[in-house]
């Protein structure tokens, strides 16, 4: 059942179901966070590995204190600066958190999101929510309702609709490593603005396929036809007999050849491209076609995990 009834969503949580929330990154998959049972379901439904550990939401930075041991000063004006938002802190955890949310690390993925709904159905709660992204392992995140009711509709007890994500990535993930803020994967906070508040951080994203933050597995948010990126002219004639999908970017569109083109923001606008991103991969995934075909966009701000994702798309 798809609505905006805050309570529902309460009942169903405090019952241990399951319930997609909005988030103003991508919609997540929450239950019960501190209920070994509740977040159970969230792998089953997913289908995810257990090696790879949960993001804890709470509305507040009281909450955080409870469910961690320590707050680095650095991971702390972050928060002050960024939260709610498109930040997730990496903090050793309490022993309050279960094994299962973190897979046995020491320390604990934690985040204020800003959407009003979910703040508001977090205030309303006295455990936090652990909440992956709402797709099925592997696939592309959703970033309105309806795509969380496709894949996961007949899964979740209650899909809380808080309409299309304003961002449209996933949360950027920071942490501490030898005494250096390490920023583990890309997101909708850009590298500038986490510098502009603690100084240069380090950028650590894996892209092996046995990675130390398991959701940089190098496959990952792939749609299911063929993803090329590339020069537009170079990868039509490679795909000379193929019903091509073109996601671009700005100007640079291919004439022609392409039976369909998407834009992810005609203006070349960061922050509209990735707002489109997975929205388009989706669309392009679902119609009629046989290869998709896209470029990089500019490699600055929102334009790094936008390239990031891209990169991921297209990799087997
Ligand atoms: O924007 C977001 O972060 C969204 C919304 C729903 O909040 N959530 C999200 O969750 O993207 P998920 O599970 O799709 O990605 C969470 C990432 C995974 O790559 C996971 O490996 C990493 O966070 N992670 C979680 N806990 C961790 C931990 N204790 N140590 C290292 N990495 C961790
Ligand atoms: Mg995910």
């Amino acid at each position: 059942m798809i609505g905006t009834d805050i309570k529902i969503a309460q009942l169903n949580l405090e019952n241990n179901k399951l319930v997609a929330i909005p988030t103003e990154t991508v919609y997540g998959l929450a239950a019960n966070g501190l209920n070994e049972n509740a977040v159970l379901k969230i792998f089953e439904a997913k289908q995810r590995p257990f090696f790879d550990p949960l993001i804890l939401h709470v509305n507040n930075i009281d909450k955080v204190k409870q469910l961690t041991t320590s707050f680095d000063p650095r991971l702390k004006s972050l928060a002050q600066n960024f939260w709610p938002g498109p930040l997730t802190l990496l903090l050793p955890k309490s022993n309050v958190v279960p094994d299962i949310v973190t897979s046995g690390l020491n320390n604990v993925a934690v985040r204020i999101p800003n959407h009003p709904l979910t703040l508001k159905l977090l205030s309303e709660l006295n455990f936090p929510l652990a909440a992956p992204s709402a797709n099925p392992f592997g696939y592309i995140s959703p970033t309105c309702a309806a795509h969380v009711q496709k894949q996961l509709g007949n899964k979740v007890d209650y899909i809380l609709d808080g309409g299309t994500c304003e961002v449209g990535l996933e949360s950027s993930i920071v942490g501490i490593e030898d005494d250096k803020v390490c920023v583990y994967r890309l997101g909708g906070l850009s590298i500038e603005q986490i510098e502009s508040v603690i100084g240069k951080v380090e950028i650590k994203i894996n892209t092996s396929s046995n990675p130390k933050v398991p959701g940089q597995l190098k496959s990952h948010y792939a749609p299911k036809k063929p993803l090329f990126i590339g020069d537009f002219e170079k990868l039509i004639n490679e795909n000379k007999n193929k019903k091509i999908i073109c996601i671009c970017f700005g100007n640079k569109t291919p004439l022609n050849n392409a039976i369909k083109v998407l834009n992810l923001s005609k203006e070349e606008n960061l922050t509209e491209a990735a707002k489109n991103l997975f929205k388009l991969l989706r669309e392009a995934d679902e119609m009629e076609g046989d290869v998709i075909i896209t470029n990089f966009v500019t490699n600055t701000g929102l334009g790094l995990a936008i390239n990031d994702r891209l990169t991921r798309a297209a990799a087997k």
